[in-house]
């Protein structure tokens, strides 16, 4: 049974351990269900606190045996750790314990993937290999021997000596137990070297299993980038002599940053241009880079408790989008990073899992991995360098890696680091880390003799936990266009602290049109509504890449809801401008791309909701098809051109140049299969010679309707490979029509290929069911029923991943009264479910709310 009731844990109660520990050293027996692990730790009283109260973590062990200085202890133990009398010095604590890594489906702690012994300790996974202070603030330095008949033996830092069936690494840098890491098994290595900033070697290797040893290049060439970069944007050389990276088939998450081992979800580092698209190859390129920087912005500094964790991942994502943006397209990467918040994170902040960016409490840590703390998380450190300049940024990072080298911090300790720079008081800019919810921006303009006014108001909307919100510090970048689309005033960044604000802009000689938050300056919601020719205007002439492009969207937001509410019909601001971008050849092919995107479908049902209407699933499918279509017939005369101006005559590279003109010839081959019934995507896909294109072409040929021929093919060639077949799973279900895809995606899981305990096929299946908007919200509630199936069946087997899933019934309460009822009756099933894990019970419950 459960747990009565599941325990909250609250930042404000944080205190320090008791004890600190001065060394680590860890023994594993391998074996597939009883390994043995025998520690010896060094500990000491912590002259910073009076509470000597020895508590170690410790989860699912079986414990051999306890000594304390020599002398054999019994310890008092439940299923969260013991307790046990030590003496008022330091002391000598060893223990024996047997885990059981052949039956660990949770993929947390010990466990084991295909035949190798993989861990994930992060967040509170190390308790379930030994007893430990399993917590943040813990830090030690670990010696690691690994006993096991398998060719390859790896744990975190240098190695430290080996032999037949055994190896040794030493970690000389203190870490606290979260990044731990050990690896076992038959694996290949893609070696390579660096050669740091100071002239140090550092040995390199992606390892892999046999048979992957062909899709390690890339990720290679992208670690070395990333060591290069981190040099040179902020002066951090790495610090051990090897760096080790692992792929694994099984993994909850995308990657993870163990100091000198870092291990990764295969899907997220192996690539080839047979098997991965572009858009795999540039979020390889940025795990990749994210757990590289890591090394300094986490493991070198890092952070006291978990409420902390954007201190990590808010400053470590936005390091990454930095190295992306300089690697690729800075335009192009800021608007996939708006579009993916708007996507993901403001459904999670304007719901029932609204959270702050530092969260005040939690039951499971694991929930908290979240688009808020992340992604929010970095924008909020993108306002910050907005509002304080490049060049005290450069210099608060500079501080901040001084002063805190070796320590566990706080949010207090990374704004104080911008107050000692800038002499500036952060106290209101701070808001951003502890209220939640997205706030909305609304703008009103005066034009009287030559000045232009604009009035800034901002307001965020109550949220779980917090009914009344204060003013945030919201920098809105503004430029002026005139009449002809010259610039008459450029980028300048309004700083927004009150609840309303005025702007003047003076001695125009005609009135402007502005552009407001360039660059997306700031995660929020604008409430500006210039006229659909004042966007077309902006579409055709803003300065500034991301607002031009923003204009063509909301000129698309407008023409759907007009139809959906109205049945309009496609308005001809939006298809002529489009049209106009598309043909200005001198537009980088990626960005030309992006201007064809559309909102998604739940956008837009956010929007309707927004507004005081209820969303149909089938009307915002309907409008989108026929805006598609719409545009097609639009872009009809231009859409040879496309493809041939998209051809490309050199061999195929990852880059961006290639991947942006595939991206805008895939745009264009879609377009044109809603006219020729999906000929020309039979050739292309045919002749396809890379993954992109032979995805791109299967998509356009299932929407059509066709294809199942081609589909067939795809899996007698790709069979052999998981990563590919994720792809072939997941597509059947997000292009399946409205009334197919819950029956797709039931036929799916009665496949023999569907491992439901991997994580990347489960998603890969029930995540495109849950994307699938119309498909997903079925009038009759079968969508729901068949994730809630699965949610049930998971949760036994892995916790953390069906919790995680759980995010898809968020948004019930936009939906009608019926569609309602039908997911509040699943969410409750999920509840009532006996031993339901505390993932799951945290995650349904506050959806329920
Ligand atoms: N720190 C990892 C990252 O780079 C994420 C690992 C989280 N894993 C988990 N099970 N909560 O973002
Ligand atoms: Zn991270």
């Amino acid at each position: 049974m459960r747990d009565a009731a599941p325990t909250t844990i609250y930042l404000k109660d944080y205190t320090p351990f008791g004890y600190l520990v001065d060394s680590v050293h860890l023994t594993f027996d391998l074996a597939d269900h009883a390994t043995r692990v025998t520690s010896r730790i060094a500990f000491r009283p912590n002259p910073e606190t009076t509470d000597r109260t020895f508590f170690l973590h410790g989860e699912e062990l079986t414990l051999v045996r306890a000594v304390i200085d020599g002398i054999e202890v019994t310890p008092s133990i439940t299923d969260k750790g013991l307790t046990v009398d030590v003496p008022d010095a330091p002391f000598i604590w060893e223990s024996v314990v047997e885990i059981d890594p052949g039956n660990n489906t949770a993929l947390e702690g010990l466990y084991m993937s295909n035949g190798m012994y993989c861990t994930q300790c992060e967040a509170e996974g190390f308790r379930k290999i030994t007893y430990y202070p399993d917590r943040p603030d813990v830090m030690s330095t670990f010696t690691v021997r690994i006993n096991g008949n398998l060719p390859v033996l790896l744990s975190n830092g240098n190695p430290s000596g080996k032999g037949d069936g055994w190896a040794e690494w030493t970690d000389p840098w203190p870490k606290p137990a979260y990044l731990f890491a050990l690896v076992a098994g038959d694996l290949i290595a893609h070696p390579d070297r660096f050669t740091t900033m100071s002239g140090r070697e550092v040995e390199l290797n992606l390892w892999v299993r046999p048979g992957d040893e062909g899709k390690c290049a890339f990720g290679m060439e992208a670690l070395k980038k990333s060591m290069k970069w981190d040099e040179d944007v902020y002066g951090r050389e790495y610090d051990l002599d090897v760096f080790n990276i692992v792929a694994v088939d099984d993994f909850n998450m995308g990657a993870m940053e163990n100091k000198g081992l870092n291990i990764f979800n295969s899907s997220a580092v192996l690539a080839s241009p047979e098997t991965s698209t572009d858009v795999n190859f540039e979020r390889i390129e940025a795990i990749i880079a994210h757990e590289y920087f890591h090394n300094w912005t986490g493991n070198r500094i890092t952070c006291r408790d978990w409420f902390q964790l954007c201190l990590k991942e808010g400053l470590t994502v936005f390091r990454d989008a930095q190295f992306t943006s300089d690697m690729r397209s800075a335009p192009v990467k800021r608007i996939h990073d708006a579009i993916d918040l708007r996507a993901r994170q403001f459904p999670e902040d304007n719901g029932p899992l609204s959270h702050p960016v530092r969260p005040e409490s939690f039951q499971e840590i694991n929930n908290f991995y979240t688009a808020t703390v992340y992604e929010k998380g970095a924008e909020v450190i993108g306002m910050l360098k907005r509002l304080v300049g490049d060049e005290a940024y450069s210099k608060a990072l500079d501080l901040y890696f001084d002063r805190h080298d070796g320590q566990a911090c706080t949010i207090e300790d990374w704004i104080k680091v911008f107050e000692d720079t800038t002499d500036r008081d952060l106290s209101q800019f701070k808001r951003w880390y502890s209220q939640s919810g997205t706030p909305r921006v609304s703008v009103t303009e005066d034009w009287t003799d030559g000045t232009l006014t604009l009035t800034l108001s901002q307001r965020s909307e109550p949220t779980p936990g917090q009914s009344r919100k204060l003013p945030h510090v919201i920098p809105v970048a503004v430029g002026l266009l005139g009449p002809n689309g010259d610039e008459v005033h450029a980028t300048q960044v309004l700083e927004l602290t009150e609840a309303e604000q005025s702007f003047q802009f003076t001695g125009l000689a005609a009135k402007p049109v502005a552009s407001i938050l360039r660059d997306f300056s700031a995660p929020v919601i604008l409430e500006h509504d210039p006229s659909n020719t004042e966007r077309a205007f902006l579409l055709a002439h803003d300065t500034d890449p991301f607002n031009r492009w923003q204009a063509g969207r909301s000129l698309a937001q407008d023409t759907l809801l007009r139809m959906i509410r109205q049945d309009a019909t496609p308005d001809a601001d939006y298809l002529d401008g489009i049209l106009a971008v598309l043909r200005d050849g001198d537009l980088d092919p990626a960005y030309r791309a992006l201007m064809l995107g559309l909102p998604t479908h739940s956008e837009l049902a956010a929007e309707l909701f927004d507004a005081g209407d209820t969303p149909d699933p089938m009307a915002i499918w309907t409008a989108v098809e026929t805006l598609r279509q719409a545009t097609a017939q639009h872009l009809q005369d231009l859409l040879p051109r496309l493809h041939s101006e998209t051809l490309i005559d050199t061999p195929f590279s990852p880059n961006a140049e290639q991947a942006g003109k595939r991206s805008l010839g895939g745009a264009a081959l879609s377009l044109t299969s809603r006219l020729d019934g999906g000929s020309k995507a039979a050739e292309e896909y045919a002749a396809a010679d890379n993954m992109t294109l032979q995805l791109t072409a299967l998509s356009c040929l299932l929407r059509t309707g066709k294809g199942q021929d081609e589909l067939s093919a795809f899996y007698d060639q790709w069979q052999h490979d998981r990563l590919v077949m994720d792809k072939w799973f997941g597509l059947q279900v997000s292009m399946a029509a409205p009334a197919a895809t819950v029956d797709t995606a039931r036929a799916l899981t009665e496949h023999t290929d569907f491992n439901w305990k991997n994580p990347n096929r489960f998603r890969a299946v029930m995540g495109a069911l849950a994307m699938n908007h119309a498909g997903f919200h079925r009038a009759d509630g079968a969508g729901y029923a068949l994730l809630a199936d699965w949610l049930i069946r998971l949760d036994p087997v892995n916790p953390q991943t069906t919790a995680r899933m759980c995010s898809a019934f968020q948004i019930w309460k936009r939906y009608d009264a019926d569609r309602q009822d039908l997911i509040r009756a699943q969410l409750n099933r999920i509840l009532e479910t006996p031993n339901l894990s505390r993932d799951t019970t945290e995650m349904v419950s506050r959806i329920l709310g």
